[in-house]
C-alpha cells in the first residue's frame, strides 16, 4: 500500500534505506552498522561503548562510512594482528578520508612522500628491518632512561605542587614524553614547539575525516611537517655518528641500504616524530582521566604503589590511547564467520576487544588486581607489536609513582568535559585538569619529599603482588574432608563479578592454588569455593582446611575464566567427578538460567565424598543425575555420549583419567564439543636438578636464547626483552603459546591435544621445554 501524499512524515524510509545497503560481498548492512560514526563525539567520549551492540550480537560489521569491516571481539582482533600475512599491515597509515586532487598536489608541493615505515611494511622486509634495529628497545638499553624521566616528572612537578591547579597535558603530559621520545630518537629538541601543531595534522590527515576546506589546511601542515622531519634527518646523516634510535637506523641503512631503506628513512622520521610521544602523552592523560574519576582505584595505587605497572596495564586496556589499528586481507577469507574479500580492509577495534566480557571478567569495571590485564591490545599484537611499549610504560609508571608520593590528593576538577580530536584512532583529551590543597602536600607537611615509593621493572607487570584481599566469612564441612568456604571483600570495594566456568588462585600460608567458584550461595557478592583436604598433596589444601577460620584476612587473585559456556550450543551435557563438580554446578545455574537444555552428571566414590550435593539435587532436579560408585551406578561415557553430534557442548571437570577417557572418545568429535578443565599440572613445575639447558632461535627477529635449566623457556624469552603473554603459568590456559619452526618439544601442558602435540607446531612457553638441544620459533 502506498501512504497517503499529505503524510506527515519524513518521505525517507530510513530503514528500508539501511537495508538496502549491502557489503561489497552482497551481505545486507544492518541498521545499526549503517549508522556506525567513527567520527561522532560519542566514538571517543566512549569507545567501547558505542560497539557493545556489535561485541554481543553482530561481532564483525561492514562500516558503509568507513568502507571497513569492523572487528570487535577480542579473539578475532587478535587472531587479526597474529597473522600478519593472511591481513597485511600496508593500510595502517593510508589516508581514511581519501584525499582530493588539491590535496594532493599541495602535499607534493612540499615533497611529500610518506611510503613504507615499519608498521605498514609487509614481509619478508617488515621483519629483516625489524630485526636490524632493534637493539636499542632492549631492556638493559631502557634502563638508562628511568633517571632522565624521573628528573623530569620532578622539574615538571616543581612548577606547579605549590600552585593547587594544573592542566597536565599541558603542563606535563605533553612535553615530557616529547622530550623523552627526541631523545632517544637522538633528535635535537629545538623546533619542538611546532610538533604538536604538525602532530595533530598528521592525526587528521591519516585517521580523521575533516572537511574538504578543512583538508587543505591539513595538507598545508602536514606538508611541513613533512620537509621539518627531512631537514631533521639530512642534519642527521650528515654526521651520522650520533646517538639514538634514528642515528643507529641511518648506520644500518650504510651497511644494508636494502633493507633499511632511504625511502623508509624518510618516512619513519616523520611517522616516529609522532607516534613515539603522542601515543604516550595520550596514554598517560588516559590513565591519570580514569584513575581520578575512579577514585577508589586512585586511593588504592597511593595505598599500595606495587600496583602500579598492574594499574598502567589496566588502563591501557579501558583507555588506551590508540584504540583502532587497520589491516586488509591479502586474500578470501573469514573473520569472526564473515566474508572477508581479497582486499577487504579490516579496522581493528582495539578498545572493543579490550572490553570483551568473553576474555576480561567484568570488563567494565576499573580492576587494578586484574590478573590478565596485560593481555589488553593496546600495543597490538604479533609481529608488528608496538616496539616502544617498555618506553610507554616506564614513563607511565614514574609519572603514577612521582604523584602518588607527591599529590596524593589531587582531584579532577569537577565538571570538566573532556574533548578528544575526531579520528578513528588515537585517543586522549586535549586538557586534563586537576586541584589540590597546596596546605596538604606531603612533602609541606613533613618539610621534604616523601621517599621514593616503589621502583619498577621494565616490561611487562610482574603477576607477584596483585592479589587482592579478601575474608574469610564463612567454613561449611560439606563432606569427608571438604570444606565450603564464603569469601567476602576486605575493605569496602565490592569483589570483580564473575563468569560460571571461573576460577580464583587462593593464597594464604605461603600457598597458592586454584579453586573455582560454584556461585555466592546465601550470601550475595561474595564468592564460593569448595577445597578437598589432600592427605598427601603439596599441603596448600591441608594448611587452608585446617588452618582458615571465619574472619581470617587472605588474598586472591582473579577471577579468570579459562573454561567458559558456549551459549551457542544447542544441547549442553555437563561431567563432573569428585570436586569437579564446582565450576559444573556453576555452569548448570547459568543453562537453568538461560532456559537452555542441559544434563548435569555428578560422579562420586560416595555420597560423604560429594560436595555440593544438596544444591545440585535441589537446584537440578530432572537435570541431574547422580553416579556413585557406592551405590553401584558408574558414569559410564560411551553410553553417555551417544548422541553427541556438532551442536552439541560437552563440559567436564575432573581427573586426569576423566578427561583422557574424554579425549579418546572425542577424537571424532568436531573440534568445538568438548571443553574440559583440568586444574593442575603436576609436570609443570620446574625442577632443575631434572631439567637440562637449551637454546631457542628465534627465527624472526634472528636473536638466539639461551634457557638454562632453572628458567622456564617464557622466562628467558621475556628476560630478552619478548614479550610472550602468560596468564596461569602453569600450562593450563594457552596464552603463551609460541609457533614451533623446528626442533622436537618435550610438552608439558594441558592445553594441546594429542594430535596437536605430534603436530609439533605449537607450544607453551611457560611450562613446556625442547626435548634435545635446539627449538626454532617464529617468534
Ligand atoms: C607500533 C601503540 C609507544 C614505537 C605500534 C602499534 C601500536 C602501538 C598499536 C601497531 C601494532 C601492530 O600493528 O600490531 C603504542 C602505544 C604506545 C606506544 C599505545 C604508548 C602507550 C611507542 C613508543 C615508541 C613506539 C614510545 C618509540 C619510541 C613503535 C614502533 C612500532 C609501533 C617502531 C612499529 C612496530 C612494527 O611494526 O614492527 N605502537 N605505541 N611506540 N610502535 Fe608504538
Ligand atoms: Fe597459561 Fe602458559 S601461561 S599455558
Amino acid at each position: 500500500m502506498t501512504a497517503p501524499a499529505n503524510a506527515s512524515r519524513c518521505p525517507v524510509d530510513h530503514a528500508a534505506m539501511a537495508a538496502a545497503l549491502k557489503s561489497p560481498t552482497g551481505c545486507p548492512v544492518s541498521a545499526r552498522a549503517a549508522a556506525f560514526d567513527p567520527f561522532a563525539p560519542s566514538y571517543q567520549q566512549n569507545p567501547a561503548e558505542v560497539v557493545r551492540w556489535a561485541r554481543e550480537e553482530e561481532p564483525v560489521f561492514y562500516s558503509p562510512e568507513l568502507g571497513y569491516w569492523v572487528v570487535t571481539r577480542y579473539e578475532d582482533v587478535k587472531a587479526v594482528f597474529r597473522d600478519n600475512l593472511l591481513f597485511s599491515p600496508s593500510v595502517a597509515l593510508e589516508k581514511i578520508t581519501p584525499a582530493t586532487g588539491e590535496v594532493m598536489d599541495i602535499l607534493k608541493s612540499y615533497g611529500f612522500a610518506m611510503n613504507r615505515t615499519m608498521v605498514n611494511e609487509d614481509e619478508p622486509d617488515h621483519m629483516a628491518r625489524r630485526r636490524l634495529l632493534m637493539d636499542a628497545f632492549m631492556p638493559e638499553r631502557l634502563m638508562d632512561y628511568e633517571q632522565p624521566i624521573r628528573d623530569l616528572a620532578r622539574k615538571y612537578m616543581d612548577r606547579f605542587v605549590d600552585k593547587g591547579r594544573a592542566d597536565l597535558v599541558a603542563e606535563m603530559f605533553y612535553e615530557i614524553p616529547l622530550t623523552i621520545a627526541l631523545h632517544f630518537l637522538g633528535v635535537p629538541d629545538e623546533g619542538a614547539e611546532q610538533l604538536r601543531h604538525f602532530a595533530v595534522a598528521h592525526t587528521l590527515n591519516t585517521w580523521g575525516r575533516p572537511t574538504a576546506q578543512e583538508q587543505l589546511e591539513i595538507a598545508h601542515n602536514v606538508g611541513r611537517f613533512w620537509q621539518t622531519a627531512q631537514g631533521i634527518l639530512d642534519t642527521m646523516m650528515a654526521k651520522p655518528d650520533g646517538e639514538g634510535w634514528m642515528y643507529d637506523s641511518i648506520r644500518q641503512h650504510h651497511a644494508h641500504p636494502d633493507i633499511v631503506t632511504e625511502s623508509y628513512l624518510r618516512s619513519m622520521m616523520m611517522a616516529i616524530l609522532a607516534a613515539a610521544h603522542e601515543t604516550t602523552s595520550n596514554a598517560t592523560a588516559n590513565a591519570f582521566m580514569t584513575l581520578l574519576s575512579h577514585r577508589e582505584a586512585w586511593e588504592e595505587i597511593c595505598a599500595q604503589p606495587a600496583l602500579i605497572p598492574n594499574a598502567v596495564e589496566e588502563c591501557l586496556r579501558v583507555a588506551g590511547s590508540i584504540i583502532a589499528w587497520r589491516r586488509m586481507a591479502t586474500r578470501d577469507t573469514v573473520v569472526g564467520g564473515v566474508e572477508i574479500p581479497k582486499g577487504g580492509k579490516l579496522l581493528l577495534f582495539q578498545a572493543s576487544a579490550n572490553a570483551d566480557a568473553s576474555h576480561f571478567e567484568d570488563p567494565d569495571r576499573v580492576d587494578l588486581h586484574r590478573e590478565n590485564a596485560v593481555e589488553h591490545l593496546t600495543f597490538g599484537y604479533g609481529a608488528h607489536q608496538c616496539m616502544g611499549k617498555n618506553i610507554g610504560r616506564m614513563q607511565m609508571r614514574i609519572f603514577l609513582e612521582e604523584f602518588v608520593r607527591r599529590l596524593p590528593h589531587i582531584r579532577l576538577v569537577e565538571g570538566q568535559q573532556f574533548d578528544f580530536l575526531s579520528n578513528t584512532s588515537f585517543r586522549g583529551p586535549s586538557a586534563l585538569w586537576v586541584q589540590w590543597d597546596p596546605l596538604h602536600n606531603p612533602e609541606r607537611l613533613a618539610n621534604q619529599a616523601p621517599a621514593v615509593l616503589a621502583k619498577f621493572q621494565i616490561g611487562p607487570p610482574p603477576k607477584d603482588g596483585i592479589a587482592r584481599a579478601v575474608v574469610v566469612k564463612d567454613k561449611i564441612a560439606e563432606g569427608e574432608g571438604l570444606y565450603r568456604f564464603v569469601l567476602a571483600a576486605a575493605g569496602t570495594t565490592p569483589l570483580p563479578t564473575w563468569t560460571a566456568g571461573s576460577h580464583i588462585d587462593l593464597i594464604a600460608g605461603g600457598h597458592r592454588r586454584k579453586y573455582s567458584l560454584c556461585g555466592a550461595g546465601a550470601h550475595p557478592g561474595c564468592y564460593e569455593i569448595v577445597v578437598q583436604r589432600e592427605e598427601d598433596g603439596r599441603g596448600g589444601s591441608r594448611h587452608f582446611c585446617d588452618t582458615l577460620q571465619p574472619g581470617a584476612e587472605i588474598q586472591l587473585a582473579g577471577p579468570k575464566n579459562l573454561f567458559r559456556i558456549d551459549e551457542a550450543g544447542a544441547h549442553h551435557i555437563l561431567l563432573a567427578a569428585g570436586i569437579g563438580i564446582t565450576p559444573i554446578l556453576a555452569m548448570a545455574d547459568r543453562l537453568k538460567a538461560l532456559g537452555l537444555p542441559y544434563e548435569l552428571h555428578y560422579a562420586g566414590r560416595a555420597r560423604q565424598n560429594m560436595a555440593l550435593l544438596d544444591r545440585v539435587l535441589k537446584d537440578h532436579a530432572g537435570h541431574a543425575t547422580l553416579h556413585i560408585k557406592a551405590e553401584g551406578a558408574r558414569m559410564d561415557l560411551p553410553a553417555l555420549l551417544q548422541q553427541v553430534d556438532g551442536s552439541t557442548r560437552v563440559y567436564a571437570c575432573g581427573p586426569d583419567r576423566l578427561i583422557a577417557e574424554l579425549e579418546t572418545l572425542a577424537e571424532h568429535w568436531p573440534e568445538a564439543v568438548l571443553r574440559f578443565e583440568h586444574f593442575s599440572t603436576d609436570n609443570a613445575a620446574l625442577d632443575p636438578s631434572k631439567e637440562h639447558a637449551f637454546t631457542a632461535e628465534l627465527k624472526d627477529s634472528g636473536l638466539t636464547i639461551e634457557v638454562p635449566r632453572h628458567q622456564t623457556l617464557l622466562q628467558a624469552l621475556q628476560a630478552a626483552g619478548v614479550d610472550v603473554p602468560c596468564d596461569c603459568g602453569e600450562g593450563l590456559c594457552g596464552a603463551c603459546e609460541v609457533q614451533v619452526a623446528g626442533g622436537d618439544i618435550d610438552h608439558r601442558d594441558k592445553v594441546l591435544s594429542k594430535t596437536e602435540r605430534q603436530a609439533n607446531q605449537r607450544m607453551m612457553a611457560c611450562c613446556s621445554r625442547a626435548a634435545g638441544e635446539r627449538v626454532v620459533l617464529f617468534l
